[in-house]
């Protein structure tokens, strides 16, 4: 997969590259990030990326021209088959709430191009020209879109074969199997007067399944019960949720 990003602060990114996970998987070519410094197409010699408002207010906007100059160079890279696949994200607090779909959809793409927006916020023609999906990571006002686009990357790059560990850790996430996860324990079995759960220490596959359920199934519907409109759940997890007090539709 093939991340490459326009960016105003293209230095912000190195330390992806060096974090073990991510840093890992592009030293192994399962995925490839590179940066785009969007003051190199710029038209004039000081690298100008941003400018004042028509109609005045305050804030600096972002010129379309040197966006659309790095997102052709970018494409002209990319495979004619792969181009209309590959998503251009924009960054933005405007976006749509990045969530688990969203991330899934990205991770089935080619490759993305993302576009970090700066300042007041972007050119409206790059929306219009340029821009496939608007994204934001949650509501509230960041300095600017690269640390958005780092989430959008991580989040993305998990779903990409090989990257974690193994295919299981990604399956069997907290939100990708539609509930919250259960607790975990490690060693020590008891530690300052609190100890793990004894069925855990049973051997009993089948209570140790059953309990791990159920203690998904009680704090998502503690900590996030809209969660459970949509997670896939069997009749007995209603029986169980019912018993709990939850009003949820049975099936
Ligand atoms: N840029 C500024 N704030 C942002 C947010 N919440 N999400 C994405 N990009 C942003």
């Amino acid at each position: 997969m093939r991340f490459a990003v326009l960016t105003l602060f293209p230095d912000t990114f190195r330390f992806m590259a060096d974090y073990s996970v991510l840093g890992r998987a592009i030293r192994n070519g399962l995925i490839s990030l590179e940066t785009v410094d969007v003051r190199e197409f710029a038209t004039d010699r000081h690298g100008t990326a941003d400018d004042y408002q028509f109609g005045g207010g305050p804030g600096m906007v972002m010129k379309p021209d040197p966006v659309f100059a790095a997102v052709d160079a970018v494409r002209a890279d990319i495979p004619a088959a792969e181009r209309t696949a590959t998503p251009v994200a924009l960054t933005s607090p405007q976006g749509a709430i990045l969530n688990q779909d969203l991330v899934n959809e990205f991770a089935s793409a080619p490759g993305m191009i993302l576009v970090c927006g700066h300042y007041a916020g972007v050119d409206e023609r790059i929306r219009e020209g340029l821009i496939t999906h608007e994204v934001s990571i949650g509501d509230y006002v960041l300095t600017g879109g690269e640390l958005a686009a780092m989430v959008i990357i991580d989040a993305v790059s998990r779903f990409v074969p090989e990257v974690v560990g193994s295919a299981e850790n990604v399956e069997h996430d907290s939100i990708t199997s539609g509930l919250l996860q259960h607790p975990l324990y490690t060693r020590p079995p008891e530690f300052r007067g609190m100890a793990v759960p004894e069925v855990l220490r049973s051997g009993n596959h089948a209570d140790i399944e059953r309990w791990r359920r159920r203690q998904s199934l009680e704090r998502t519907l503690r900590l996030r019960p809209d969660l459970l409109d949509t997670a896939p759940l069997t009749n007995s997890d209603r029986v169980f949720l019912a018993s709990l007090g939850w009003s949820g539709t049975p099936d």
